[in-house]
């Protein structure tokens, strides 16, 4: 069947012949996959910075961000049925026994770094016709929510950003409402860093869950995704015409961050503008670069003297793939053609090389697989 690959010692991101999965334990499920979405750590793995073949292969089938359709059941599957649409969890546990995070099903938070990905780390991914997983790691989505779906996965990052950033925030507890609706607006300003699909669906959920929020971004941000922005009530700051002072003064003080983009320095220069019992939550993955200077004595004073929070967020659980299909449909209703304005192109999977080498532009691109 066709699949995507990369062969990192080759240098070489083509499409191949790739062997058809079968089930090999009861408790397997085959799809087909239907979408798969590309996001920047896609572009990583085809420019060779990033991501590893599994053992035994000198090629990595890619892609993470899957929408599929069950096709097939082991005779133990009990979630999930023929018909069904799902999307897959991207992180299995480590093997070593005293990693609690994964033995406990929490391989989001492994220890020992031995975690594999779907298609990132030694293990092949979704973009490719057919695949078969555990029951487990399979999310159901419901049917009305087939086109935009394949933004699940991108939004599970949010999702759990949040979770974290409402734990922290219960030491404060006019900032984290009891019943919904409840909480004052001390506490309830944040900032999204970056206007790209993470950005944008992070923005949605804090939009959701009760913030004012300014999204600030840099990249100069096409006129589609300053419409979205305004869609769902956000204000949409240029980092071109407005300096960190002048975001800080429009978006009062900061009490949230939520930072989608990998560029460290921006980040530290925000990190600077934090106000009183701040929580900043760090998303994105830079690449190594040199070394810059920032000044860590009015850092460290203000995190003190201000009670601030820097927490770094990675990869999703199960539960956090249930809130972001939950969100999905929240923000369907709400925002119907901003939510669907998010995604910008489909293409086959005979020029997925397009939107990977970042010539494609937008949103989220798509590679539309079956239908
Ligand atoms: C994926 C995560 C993954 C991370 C690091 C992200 O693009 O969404 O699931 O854990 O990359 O590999
Ligand atoms: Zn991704």
């Amino acid at each position: 069947m066709k699949a995507f690959a990369v062969f990192p010692a080759k240098h070489q991101a083509r499409l191949i012949d790739h062997p058809e999965p079968k089930l090999t334990s009861p408790t397997e499920a085959k799809m087909r996959v239907l979408e798969v979405g590309v996001c920047g750590t896609d572009r990583e793995i085809v420019s060779f910075q990033y991501g590893d073949p599994p053992e035994g292969f000198d090629y990595l089938v890619i892609g993470h961000e899957s929408l599929s359709e069950v096709i097939e059941v082991g005779h133990q599957v009990s979630r999930v049925q023929t018909g069904d649409l799902v999307v897959i969890t991207v992180r299995r546990p480590c093997a070593h026994p005293e990693c609690i995070a994964c033995r406990e099903g929490r391989q989001d938070f492994c220890y020992t770094g031995d975690y594999t990905e779907r298609g990132i780390k030694s293990r092949h991914g979704f973009m490719t016709e057919l695949v078969v997983e555990e029951e487990r790691y399979l999310n159901v989505v419901p049917r009305a929510l087939r086109d935009i779906a394949v933004l699940v996965e991108p939004l599970t990052i949010a999702e759990k950003s949040l979770e974290q950033l409402a734990q922290i925030q219960q030491r404060l507890p006019w900032a984290t409402p009891v019943e919904p609706g409840q909480f004052s607006t001390a506490g309830r300003r944040a900032v999204v860093l970056g206007a790209g699909p993470v950005g944008l669906l992070g923005a949605m959920a804090l939009r959701v869950s009760g913030y004012d929020v300014a999204v600030y971004s840099r990249s100069p941000g096409g006129a589609e995704n300053n419409d979205i922005v305004a869609a769902i009530g956000a204000k949409y700051i240029a980092a071109e015409t407005h300096s960190i002072e002048q975001l800080a003064s429009i978006a009062g003080p900061i009490d949230v961050v939520y930072e989608a983009t990998g560029a460290s320095g921006f980040a530290f220069e925000v990190v600077q503008h934090l106000g009183p019992n701040a929580v900043f939550i760090f998303t994105g993955v830079p690449g190594h670069k040199a070394p810059i200077s920032v000044d860590t004595d009015r850092i460290m004073r203000d995190m003190v003297l201000n009670n601030q929070a820097i927490v770094g967020s990675v990869n999703a659980p199960p539960h956090c793939f249930q809130a972001a299909i939950n969100h999905l449909g929240v923000f369907l209703s709400r925002w119907p053609t901003a939510v669907r304005s998010l995604i910008t192109k489909r293409f086959p999977i005979e020029q997925a090389m397009e939107p990977l080498s970042s010539g494609a532009g937008g949103v989220k691109n798509v590679i539309a697989i079956a239908s």
